[in-house]
């Protein structure tokens, strides 16, 4: 790994899941210049899985779209969708002011094309119908609880135009407990390939126990569809990491 890339630091170890306080607070202390990578290797198929999410989005888009980013970070999702959606222009949403503060210089190409807003994505609220695509990216499994994620995707899709699109990249469970074990096996395959030393491969993982609680594919598809989304569909999974989608 180069030594010019900002080394990922993560939550300090504890025995329970954190808080969503506890989540800010890391994101608030975390090197935000570390999530600025253009292709982190730590997440397979990082670059072609993000760029799934924006074509989901190109299933429906009037001109000169508005695009919400929730859980933005440093704007990683969000740059590839100023640059390849002509005219966007995206709201990048996200707790961490620290995260946000990088955005300036990861979107410096695109001045005048976007906005930040500094909240919570599971408590701000914003007026029906404002949106012609929201877009995350390992952001959502922060949700905490099949009803979190339920009530996230209701919330989504009155902020959605009618006929647009939620497309969405992150970590997912499995349907059993054999088949979320073989799939972070995978993923552990995948550090190993990308010459990870087993200690940060045991931090990382150890990261991903106290902070994320994903739940599966189809777990999700059922809570789009109940939050009344017309089409709902998988585009892309690789051990546990998917890209979904749904249309209002
Ligand atoms: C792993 S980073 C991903 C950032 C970016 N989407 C990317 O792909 O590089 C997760 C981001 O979600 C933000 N986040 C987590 N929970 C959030 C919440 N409830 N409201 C707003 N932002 C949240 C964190 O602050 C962090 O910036």
């Amino acid at each position: 790994m180069s030594d010019s890339i900002p080394k990922y630091v993560g939550p300090k170890p504890t025995d329970r899941v954190l808080t969503r306080d506890e989540v800010k607070a890391r994101f608030d202390q975390e090197t935000a210049a570390a999530y600025s990578q253009q292709d982190p290797i730590y997440l397979p198929d990082y670059a072609s899985a993000l760029a799934l999410v924006i074509e989901a989005l190109c299933a429906a888009l009037p001109d000169e779209p508005t695009i919400l980013d929730l859980g933005a970070g440093t704007g990683n999702l969000a740059r590839r969708v100023l640059g390849a959606i002509p005219n966007s222009y995206v709201t990048l949403i996200d707790f961490s002011l620290n995260m946000l503060s990088e955005a300036p210089d990861v979107l410096a190409d695109f001045k005048g094309r976007y906005n930040t807003i500094c909240e919570d994505f599971f408590a701000f609220d914003m007026p029906p119908a404002t949106f012609d695509g929201i877009v995350s990216s390992f952001a959502i499994h922060h949700a905490r609880g099949r009803a979190e994620y339920g009530r996230l995707y209701q919330r989504i899709r009155s902020w959605l135009k009618p006929g647009m699109v939620f497309a969405c990249c992150d970590v997912v469970a499995g349907s059993n407990q054999q088949w979320t074990a073989m799939n972070e096996a995978g993923w552990q395959q995948h550090l190993r390939a990308a010459e990870f030393d087993d200690a940060t491969i045991a931090h990382i993982f150890a990261n991903y126990r106290v902070e994320d609680t994903p739940i599966s594919l189809p777990e999700h598809l059922t809570l789009l569809r109940e939050a009344g989304f017309a089409h709902v569909d998988v585009l892309w999974k690789k051990h546990n990491f998917a890209v979904y989608c749904a249309q209002k």
